[in-house]
């Protein structure tokens, strides 16, 4: 031991204060002084200097550290909150008033990816009601398209200075953003979404800690808020069993009719009631697990070449039937080439017979429907022309949706609002894209694309 080392020891005892065990440490890191008076009346000072520095530095750490336990015991009580709530607008309400708390910050917002289309939109942010929230898509090139992408955390001290920042949000909600921390919302490998908070109260920088606490939080509320979702795809049972129950109330009713005491010929009638139940029952079933299976991308969807031509003339023929009871013209379309794609034929002619069938069923007496096919570079597109009553303005853009049937639908024909719905999963998995145009009292076109196969070249497999 030298004698710097001695003195520096006395310094502690007369000062009669333990030494902190991180001084200590910083002390035997000091290279050793020569000994003069002089020198170690310096070494003294600035050793005082350097204690009271290490002294003031351990008790923020301390308090640092409870800060940090106290935001950790605060995480623990959010996620029971956070996983309480199943009701997905309320949750994630919730995950920005905490996302706030815990940060210290001013607004929080939360952005999600659309599972199906990839894009991101805005949810939910402070002091912002649902309805108000931008619809529009935010783009990949800004601060959370960067997140999502990176899946990395992001923190930006100067928004002014950052060329992913965009001031349009702000334009429209009145608020000013200076800083924002975003960090990716994670369901296993998954980037769901983004979590950000803006603005640092009293503008101090954003912390590690700030970055670690909000991925902590944005971890607990991706799970929640997957877990909400899936039980607002439950919100879809219960519609189911909804429409389950109509079939069913119709068969009991009629059954029981049949067991009572009746005239021979009420009996045949009844009972073909109930067969036809049985059978909307049976086909009800089928449509919702097909769809339930296509949703939740569970669907196996094969990878065939397809023969468009004979998908299109099985589904035709299936129709004609029911056509020319009403006396409908059914006319296809074909060109003599028609190229290959690849899929799953089975679904594929789903699709027509969807399509095909609401032509008729939605035509009048004696109209007439057209199925066309026509051929691009890369896709062909196939479209079925009816002149029925066409669709009003207002329902064209939820045709597509689970069980939506038009008012006055029921009356004309029998149907569950499934059809469609299936018809696009089925559509869209196989790459393409679906949709109508109508004209009310003229007629509607479905039509759809599906891309072509790509030709592999001589001695390409
Ligand atoms: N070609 C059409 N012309 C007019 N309305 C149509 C046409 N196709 C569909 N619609 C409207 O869109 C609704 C949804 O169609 P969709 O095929 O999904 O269900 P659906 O035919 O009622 O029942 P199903 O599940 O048996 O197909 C229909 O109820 C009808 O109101
Ligand atoms: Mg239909």
């Amino acid at each position: 031991m030298n004698a710097s080392d001695h003195a520096e020891k006395t310094t502690d005892v007369q000062q009669e204060k333990p030494a902190p065990a991180g001084a200590v440490t910083g002390r035997e890191q000091r290279p050793s002084n020569t000994g003069s008076t002089k020198a170690d009346s310096a070494s003294r000072m600035s050793l005082q200097e350097a204690i009271a520095y290490l002294e003031t530095q351990i008790a923020r750490v301390e308090e640092m550290q409870q800060k940090h336990i106290a935001r950790l015991e605060r995480i623990i009580e959010v996620s029971r909150i956070l996983n309480s709530n199943l009701n997905l607008q309320a949750l994630l309400e919730d995950i920005i008033s905490i996302a706030t708390e815990l940060t210290n910050t001013e607004a929080s917002s939360i952005l999600l990816v659309d599972k199906k289309t990839g894009e991101l939109h805005f949810e939910a942010a402070t002091g912002v009601k649902k309805h108000e929230v931008a619809t529009e898509v935010v783009p990949p090139h800004s601060v959370a398209g960067w997140v999502v992408r990176e899946n990395t955390p992001l923190v930006i001290d100067d928004v002014s200075q950052d060329p992913r920042w965009s001031r349009k949000i702000d334009d429209a909600t009145g608020f000013t953003t200076r800083s924002i921390l975003g960090v990716p919302l994670r369901v296993k490998d998954r980037v769901i979404g983004v979590l950000e908070v803006l603005n640092k109260i009293n503008d101090e920088p954003f912390t590690e800690d700030d970055v670690q606490t909000l991925c902590v939080l944005a971890d607990q509320a991706a799970v929640a808020i997957e877990n909400a979702r899936l039980f607002q795809q439950s919100d879809l049972i219960s519609e189911v069993v909804h429409e389950l129950r109509t079939p069913l109330t119709s068969i009991r009713g009629y059954s029981q009719l049949l067991l009572s005491d009746i005239k021979p010929e009420l009996k045949r009638q009844f009972a073909e009631t109930i067969n036809r139940e049985a059978i909307r029952l049976g086909q009800l079933v089928n449509d919702f697990l097909e769809l339930a299976r296509l949703e939740s991308g569970r669907a196996h969807i094969a990878q065939d070449p397809v023969d468009l031509r004979q998908v299109i003339e099985e589904a035709v023929s299936i129709i004609r039937p029911q056509a020319a009871e009403r006396d409908i013209t059914v006319n296809v379309d074909l060109p003599e080439d028609i190229p290959t794609v690849i899929g799953d034929a089975a679904r594929l002619k789903q699709v027509l017979l969807n399509l095909a069938s609401n032509a008729v069923k939605y035509n009048k007496d004696g109209g007439r429907v057209d199925v066309s096919l026509t051929v691009d570079k890369d896709r062909v597109t196939i479209a079925v022309k009816d002149t029925g009553r066409g669709i009003a303005p207002e329902d064209l853009p939820h045709v597509f949706e689970k069980f939506y049937r038009v008012v006055d639908s029921e009356q004309e024909a029998v149907g569950t609002g499934l059809g469609l719905s299936i018809a696009k999963q089925i559509v869209e998995s196989h790459g393409g894209e679906i949709w109508v145009k109508s004209e009310v009292g003229v007629g509607s076109t479905f039509a759809f694309t599906l891309p072509v196969a790509q030709k592999t070249k001589p001695g390409q497999r």
